[in-house]
């Protein structure tokens, strides 16, 4: 991990690894609204400045509609050589962080079957029925802040 570097960049950076890693089917535009907020933490992991890994996080709703506090992981993705070594886990924990600190009390994402196991380590937990996407289903994760913080000293 220390060839590793990670790094705030504004949602422009991103869209490229978005686009290549998580939009190989659907297409379409790479951004979502809540990219634009300012409160938005959009995060790049670099090795010898060739980007490689990508998360962002924004306030959004929970897909239930309910508003109190929650923020949306959104776009975390790594390069498949460099996976397997901690980029993945930084960037989500980085991510986590950033929300903690602007007060967010719940993260949802949506992500594929094949990343729960990813996701669960960290205290993320499916709700409800997947989302038809022509990347494949899309399940609801969800996850309270604090037991978080706890586990994590965040
Ligand atoms: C999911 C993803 C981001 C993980 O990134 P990564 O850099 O390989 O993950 P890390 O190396 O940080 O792994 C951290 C831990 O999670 C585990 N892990 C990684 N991917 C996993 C998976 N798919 N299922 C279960 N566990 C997984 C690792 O074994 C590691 O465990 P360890 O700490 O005991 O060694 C990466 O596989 C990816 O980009 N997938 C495609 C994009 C995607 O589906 N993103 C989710 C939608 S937002």
């Amino acid at each position: 991990m220390s060839d590793y570097g990670i790094r705030g960049v504004s949602a422009a950076d991103v869209y490229e690894l978005r686009e290549a890693l998580l939009l190989r089917r659907r297409g379409g535009s790479p951004s979502v609204p809540g990219d634009e907020d300012p409160t938005a933490c959009h995060l790049a992991a670099y090795r010898d400045e060739a980007r490689v890994g990508i998360g962002s996080i924004h306030p959004e709703p929970m897909p239930d509609g309910s508003t109190a506090d929650t923020w949306r992981l959104h776009g975390v993705a790594v390069d498949h050589g460099h996976r397997g070594v901690g980029v993945g886990a930084l960037i989500v924990e980085r991510c986590l962080e950033h929300a903690a600190e602007h007060g967010a009390r719940a993260v949802w994402c949506l992500a594929p079957a094949g990343v729960f196991g990813f996701f669960e380590r960290y205290g993320f937990q499916r709700m409800g029925d997947p989302i038809d996407d022509p990347e494949g289903p899309q399940y609801k994760l969800f996850a309270e802040i604090e037991p978080l913080r706890r586990s994590w000293s965040l």
